[in-house]
């Protein structure tokens, strides 16, 4: 029977990827993680990457590492990042600075490409640093924002966004739309190629928030024509906390994108220390300072092990992983009053799957007490986060079967 434990590990068994797990740090305490979806964990080779960093690039070259190779590790990183996971070609990738200055960034870059129009459209349950920085950016352009999505922002509902609801929101006037691949609240996952299609009809840019996708979801960024995108690494990618975020721009575009942070490491000249702000070639013009030597090698670590398991195998995974999850909640959960918030369907949802439960900010801080972390998103959303390199079908049962275990408690 599917819900037995030894169904489960026969899929671990099973599974072409298991090895992945031990080449992380997983501590001996029994804790089931399902929160790589937030903070991924932690890969064995980063704290020897660095190790390096400090203790020799810095401690013994000192600052003759910047010309050694620091100066361009941001966009190294960037191609094999850009490579591996987005679907980018080599010089279209930098990674630097946080996903929520990279929105301000490539949101006025974006409309600085359509200087007549004045509308941004965005998703009413965007992430909200997507949607405050959208809202700022428009107010400093004397543009306005645009809502699509029929839904309460705090709400935990599957999301409706699809290449139609798009298209009944492009007009003459819409000069940039942002959207997330994957819905944080729900997974949910849009078709992208589609969606471009629509914005790029109606002649607008299209900006992609690809933080709940990357190192989850294969990207193909450069082949959809996209124009613009962002994202993090501290999910899938395992790039540590407050790891760097990407910046992907299509190299169509390289010459008219205007950095509003036009900082010296953005410069075409970087040590002229010129009068004036000329911008790099390339996507390199999206940096803005200085870079951290550290926490590029800690994605650089994250990247490599994504890239070693290709990420065809790493969605198969991802699919198998949460579609057992489905799985469990349907026949364990339904009768306790859980309800599922995530995609019925396999192919439209990303890594994590969302249940939904009147208790469910308890429920969560119960299930951490007991060593299951998943996490709690307001108002009665649990997300189960299921990372592909690292999540063991054993721990997906044994998360579900607490959950399960403290509902029928409260039944009592
Ligand atoms: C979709 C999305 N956008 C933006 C952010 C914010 O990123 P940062 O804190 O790196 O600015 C997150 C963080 O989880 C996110 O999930």
């Amino acid at each position: 029977m599917t819900l037995d434990r030894a169904h489960a590990e026969a899929l671990d068994a099973a599974d072409p990827l298991a090895a992945f797990r031990d080449r992380f740090i997983v501590a001996d305490d029994g804790v089931i993680y399902l929160d790589g979806n937030s903070l991924g964990r932690l890969p064995a080779d980063t704290p020897a990457r660095i190790d390096d960093v400090v203790r020799r690039q810095w401690g013994t070259r000192l600052i003759r590492s910047w010309s050694e190779g620091w100066m361009d590790v941001p966009l190294e990183v960037g191609d094999r990042l850009g490579e591996a996971l987005l679907g980018a070609r080599r010089g279209e990738t930098v990674v630097c600075d946080n996903v929520t200055l990279n929105i301000f960034k490539v949101l006025h870059a974006a409309l600085g490409l359509r200087p007549t129009r004045t509308t941004i459209v965005v998703h009413r349950g965007e992430f909200p640093t997507d949607r405050y920085v959208a809202a700022e950016a428009a107010a400093q352009r004397g543009a306005s924002i645009s809502w699509v999505g029929p839904m309460d922002p705090d709400s935990v509902e599957v999301d409706p966004i699809s290449p139609g609801s798009v298209a009944a929101a492009m007009h003459d006037d819409v000069a940039v739309v942002l959207l997330s691949v994957v819905d944080y609240r729900t997974a949910a996952l849009v078709d992208v190629a589609a969606i471009t299609r629509v914005v790029h009809d109606a002649g607008a840019v299209m900006v992609w928030d690809c933080s709940h996708a990357v190192g989850s979801v294969p990207l193909a960024l450069a082949d959809v024509d996209a124009d613009l995108a962002i994202g993090c690494t501290y999910k899938y990618v395992n790039g540590g906390p407050g790891a760097p975020a990407f910046i992907w721009a299509n190299s169509r575009l390289h010459d008219q994108l205007h950095n509003p942070v036009p900082g010296w490491m953005g410069h075409s000249d970087v040590f002229a220390m010129g009068p004036g702000y000329d911008p790099a070639p390339g996507v390199r013009r999206f940096m803005t300072g200085t870079p951290s030597a550290v926490a590029l090698a800690a994605v650089d670590v994250g990247v490599g092990l994504l890239a070693e398991a290709g990420m065809t195998a790493v969605r198969e995974k991802s699919i198998a992983l949460t579609s057992y999850a489905v799985e469990l909640v349907d026949g364990w959960l339904a009768d306790l009053g859980v309800t599922l918030a995530s995609p019925r369907e396999p192919h439209l949802r990303g890594s994590h799957v969302t249940v939904r439960h009147p208790d469910a900010q308890a429920l969560t801080q119960a299930l951490t007490d007991r060593g299951v972390i998943p996490d709690f998103r307001h108002p009665d959303g649990i997300r189960i986060g299921l990372a592909p390199l690292t999540t063991r079908f054993a721990d997906v049962h044994d998360g579900l079967l607490a959950l399960r275990t403290l509902l029928e408690a409260l039944q009592r």
